[in-house]
């Protein structure tokens, strides 16, 4: 589709822009139509954001921390809605303050990411191949549950279309044990001298 034939979808402010999972909500949104406020911590670097496509058009940064709520207020004013990815908020904070709030809880994340670092969770699931042994110890990944990145943001965007959406929901795509992963490096990047089974 071209940047013309988008539909206009309203303005949506994402918190916490920077980090892994939001920078790439950010992206899922502008290429649905969304237009985006992303909130970032500091004027620090953020090209990545402005080579998104539709960023040009549709993307706004502000700067906002959470330790100054007030600092929120220009991000937020004149969205449908709010992605607040930055810090959980209570179920009871939004129920006291009248917000009409679902919660969403995504298991581990994995999967392509936008944010210019190699987020923790996806150097976890790769150590494997990265051979950073202390991280797929059994600590992390005895059995652990697996979500895709743009799975959570395709479920984020349908649960804000939702307008029967009440509540805490849980994101969760697969359970995989470290021999599972083990097989499945091994057989996606064959290249690689991956240990079959947890040492
Ligand atoms: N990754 C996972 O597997 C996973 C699994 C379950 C739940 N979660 C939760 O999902 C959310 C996003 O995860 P993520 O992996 O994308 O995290 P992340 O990459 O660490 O991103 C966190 C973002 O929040 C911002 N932030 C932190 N403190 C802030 C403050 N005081 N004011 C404003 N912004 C602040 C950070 O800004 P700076 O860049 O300035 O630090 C960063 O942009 C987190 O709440 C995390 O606990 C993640």
């Amino acid at each position: 589709m071209e940047e013309g034939d988008k539909i206009e979808k309203g303005r949506v402010c994402v918190t916490g822009g920077t980090g892994f999972f939001a920078s790439w909500l950010i992206k899922r949104l502008l290429e649905d139509g969304f237009s985006v406020n992303a909130t970032i911590r500091s004027n620090e670097e953020h090209k990545y954001f402005t080579e998104l496509s539709g960023a040009s058009e549709r993307l706004t940064i502000f700067e906002a921390d959470l330790d100054k709520p007030d600092s929120f207020d220009a991000a937020i004013q004149g969205c449908t809605g709010v992605f607040h990815v930055a810090y959980p908020i209570a179920i009871e904070y939004a129920e006291k303050h009248g917000l009409d709030f679902v919660s969403i809880i995504p298991t581990w994340i994995h999967g392509p990411f936008v944010c210019p670092f190699l987020p923790g969770s996806v150097s976890a699931s790769m150590a494997m191949i990265i051979g950073h042994q202390d991280e797929y110890s059994f600590k992390y990944l005895w059995r652990t549950p697996f979500v895709h990145t743009d799975d959570l943001a395709r479920a984020h965007i349908f649960l804000f279309e939702s307008p029967e959406a009440k509540g805490r929901y849980i994101c969760n795509a697969v359970e995989i044990t470290i021999d599972k992963l083990a097989e499945c490096l091994s057989a996606t990047y064959p290249e690689y001298p991956i240990p079959t089974t947890a040492e």
